[in-house]
């Protein structure tokens, strides 16, 4: 539950604003969160850059997972997916030691600003500490929000390259099929070293993304 008090003078005019969030308990994800975490995901990308990135099942990692989800007054509000890589074959440089990658981060639209998504990264800092986890490396489109909360938590663009959504017409002159009878629709290719702005002038393609590669390393 989460309730909103505003004490108002005798004009009417807001002259307290309280906000009271009800128990939010950081824990580990547990195989009956499957459902409510992936409704989680899907609802919190929503109007992102990302609303189009959805997953019917959890997807499989090869290593350990520090898996954490906020749940407030016993319903999901937010995760956090972070796996423990031993070697992780990352773009940027880096230092030495284990790396935790953050797969998946969201909080619920309704919940947001109340601090859940920084309590998710305290929790996971302190884990990651104990795991041995010498960064974090995350990855996040052109969000400006998002982009503000990763940067104000500490964490730095290390490598930009861009996601690219092709559709009917726009694929002209880019990607053409091998089979025959076989027309791409939708395609999806990852830019690297290539112009936006020569893809939407040229090409006339309207859904371009910077996709960031993010590192924050722990002392
Ligand atoms: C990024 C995201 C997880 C942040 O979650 P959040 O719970 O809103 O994060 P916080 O509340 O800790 O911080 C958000 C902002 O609220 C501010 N804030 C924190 N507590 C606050 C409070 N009690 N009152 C008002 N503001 C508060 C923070 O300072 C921060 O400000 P900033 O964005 O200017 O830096 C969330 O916006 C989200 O789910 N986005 C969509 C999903 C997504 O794109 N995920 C990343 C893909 S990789």
């Amino acid at each position: 539950m989460y309730y909103e008090i505003f004490l108002r003078g005798k004009t009417g005019a807001v002259i307290e604003f309280l906000n009271i969030m009800g128990e939010l308990i950081i824990r580990d994800y547990r195989p009956e969160d499957k459902e409510e975490w992936l409704r989680l995901r899907v609802v919190s990308f929503l109007h992102t850059a990302y609303y189009d990135d959805v997953y019917d099942d959890r997807i499989p990692r090869d290593n350990p997972l520090i898996d954490l989800v906020a749940e407030l007054d016993g319903e999901l509000v937010g995760l956090l997916e972070t796996e423990i890589d031993p070697d992780p074959e990352s773009i940027f440089e880096h230092p030495p030691g284990l790396c935790g990658i953050v797969w998946n981060l969201a909080v619920h639209p309704d919940h947001r600003r109340k601090g859940i998504g920084g309590k998710l990264l305290s929790e996971l800092e302190n884990r990651a500490r104990q795991a041995g986890i010498t960064y974090l490396e995350a990855w996040t489109r052109d969000d400006e929000d998002v982009l503000r909360w990763y940067g104000g938590m500490g964490f730095e663009i290390k490598y930009v390259y861009l996601h690219v959504y092709l559709e009917n017409e726009e694929h002209k002159g880019i990607l053409k099929s091998c089979v025959k009878g076989l027309t791409p629709v939708k395609s999806f290719c990852h830019g690297i070293g290539v112009s936006a702005s020569k893809l939407v002038k040229k090409h006339r393609v309207k859904r371009i993304h910077a996709c960031n590669g993010m590192m924050k390393i722990l002392a």
